[in-house]
């Protein structure tokens, strides 16, 4: 028994060595959910997260390491990550990330990082020296990328590859680090990044995009911020509708009145313009017994004659031109393996999709988006009258008292 635990001990110590060797992007990266190597497609672009991290250049510092306090100058930095999803399957979902950093600093157009002029009342002496926070352009132009006299080893992302010599790569002093999916993405950036990925290859449902942003340094970059973000990829036509009655006394509250017609109206949620070629109707279900109305348009208008509570169903069909795929099934490679979250999908049977020859020759999907929204419909007042009164009944004691009272009662709203 001490011997098989004696074996066991060995062991992990063996495993904590090749761990210390060699740190992976996942290692770095990934907050605890970790992706079977073998379980996900590729997204275009990005790379393995099982490839190995350069530590030395971009160290890594837990969370509550005393060094994150000397990672910027006058304070710590924020990230916010913001993303437009739900995303569509098959659309494009972008993130933003922007920098906060601490109060009186900015970047310049040179991608430098300065003081706020009049910022502070008590402003850091006025030399030129003080101006900056971070003067990244000297510190380039000591060792450029043209006429470096020491090593080039600089300016390389994590994984080893060089940044890219575009115009003004130079003015750009941020690593970001992307990592969704089991995949990382790099770039270099300024104070803001943007970026897209298309969802084709993610699966259904809830992911995290995690991002680890580093500032250049003096012989390796510093970490300064990370941060995160939910993102949801649906096969359902993301989708809002809005309703419009006139005289509406309250627009948020679903309730209408009887014989007025209500203005129903779609917008969809489609950022990135996935929808932009695609043939789209509107499938109406008042649900007082109406019918069903179809449109092309995603305005329209509905009058209730009856009075109560009615479910609006309504469907938005795609219809999504695709080029045509081979004829002969192509048996998927190992790593496209279908993944739990689209096989626990289970109400991906509702969507439609399905590739087929029409009219026009191209091939289509089909995606649906739906919403049920209650109504309540009552009694209206359109008009009030002042009708006037010539005689008035009246009491001896009301006779002495010139004031008299009415009372008017009103039905529906
Ligand atoms: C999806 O995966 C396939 C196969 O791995 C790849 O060829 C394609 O470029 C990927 N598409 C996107 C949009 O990521
Ligand atoms: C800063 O303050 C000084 C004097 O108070 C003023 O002359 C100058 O215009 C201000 N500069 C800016 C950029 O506001
Ligand atoms: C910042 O660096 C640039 C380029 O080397 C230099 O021209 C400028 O004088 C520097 N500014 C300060 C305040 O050191
Ligand atoms: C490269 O370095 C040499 C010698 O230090 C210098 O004469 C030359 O101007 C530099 N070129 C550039 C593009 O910086
Ligand atoms: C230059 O690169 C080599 C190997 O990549 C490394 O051993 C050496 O320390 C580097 N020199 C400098 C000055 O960075
Ligand atoms: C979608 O994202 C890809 C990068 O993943 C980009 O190349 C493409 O232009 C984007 N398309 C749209 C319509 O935004
Ligand atoms: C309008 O309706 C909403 C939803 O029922 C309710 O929260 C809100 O208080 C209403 N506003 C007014 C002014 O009645
Ligand atoms: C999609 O259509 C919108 C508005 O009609 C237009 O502004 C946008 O440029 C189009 N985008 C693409 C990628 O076709
Ligand atoms: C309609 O629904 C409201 C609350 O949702 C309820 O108070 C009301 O009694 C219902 N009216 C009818 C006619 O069912
Ligand atoms: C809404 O309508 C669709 C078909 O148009 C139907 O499949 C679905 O069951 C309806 N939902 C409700 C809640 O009535």
């Amino acid at each position: 028994m001490s011997g098989v635990c004696h074996h066991l001990r060995l062991l992990l110590l063996a495993e904590a060595v090749l761990c210390a060797a060699a740190i992976r992007f996942q290692d770095v990266l990934s907050s605890g959910t970790t992706f079977p190597v073998t379980s996900y497609k590729k997204l275009q672009g990005w790379s393995s997260d099982q490839n190995t991290w350069n530590e030395k250049l971009y160290p890594l510092w837990e969370e509550g390491d005393p060094r994150w306090k000397d990672s910027w100058k006058g304070g710590r930095v924020t990230a916010k990550l913001d993303t437009d999803s739900p995303a569509l399957v098959g659309s494009n979902v972008t993130f933003v990330v922007t920098l906060q950093f601490p109060k009186c600093q900015t970047e310049d157009n040179d991608g430098n990082i300065i003081y706020e002029r009049n910022c502070t009342q008590d402003p850091p002496v006025s030399q030129d020296q003080q101006v900056y926070v971070y003067n990244w352009t000297e510190w380039i132009d000591d060792c450029g990328w043209e006429n470096c006299t020491s090593n080039h080893s600089h300016n390389v992302f994590p994984d080893g590859r060089p940044f890219p010599h575009f115009p003004g790569w130079r003015r750009r002093n941020f690593v970001y680090v992307f990592h969704t999916f089991g995949q990382y993405y790099q770039k270099i950036g300024r104070s803001s990044a943007t970026f897209s990925v298309n969802t084709a290859n993610i699966s259904l449902g809830e992911h995290v995009m995690a991002v680890h942003i580093y500032r250049r340094g003096h012989s390796a970059y510093v970490p300064i911020a990370r941060a995160s973000a939910v993102y949801l990829v649906t096969d359902k036509i993301p989708l809002s509708v809005s309703m419009f009655q006139k005289h509406d006394r309250n627009i948020s509250d679903s309730i209408f009145i009887k014989d007025s017609p209500i203005t129903f109206e779609v917008k969809i949620h489609d950022p990135s313009y996935y929808l932009n070629n695609s043939a789209i109707s509107y499938k109406w279900n008042f649900g007082d017994g109406s019918g069903l109305f179809v449109a092309s348009g995603s305005t329209t208008s509905h009058t209730y004659t009856l009075q109560g509570n009615f479910t609006l169903n309504l469907t938005v069909q795609a219809i999504i031109p695709v080029p045509c795929k081979p004829v002969t099934p192509t048996a998927p490679p190992p790593t496209s393996a279908v993944t739990a979250g689209e096989s626990s999908n289970s109400d991906s049977s509702i969507t439609v999709e399905t590739m087929e020859d029409n009219p026009d020759g191209g091939c289509h999907i089909y995606r649906n988006g739906y919403d049920i929204t209650g109504i309540s419909v009552v009694e209206g007042i359109l008009e009030v009258n002042i009708i006037q009164m010539t005689s008035i009944q009246t009491t001896e004691s009301q006779a002495e008292n010139s004031l008299v009272d009415f009372v008017v009662t009103c039905q529906g709203r």
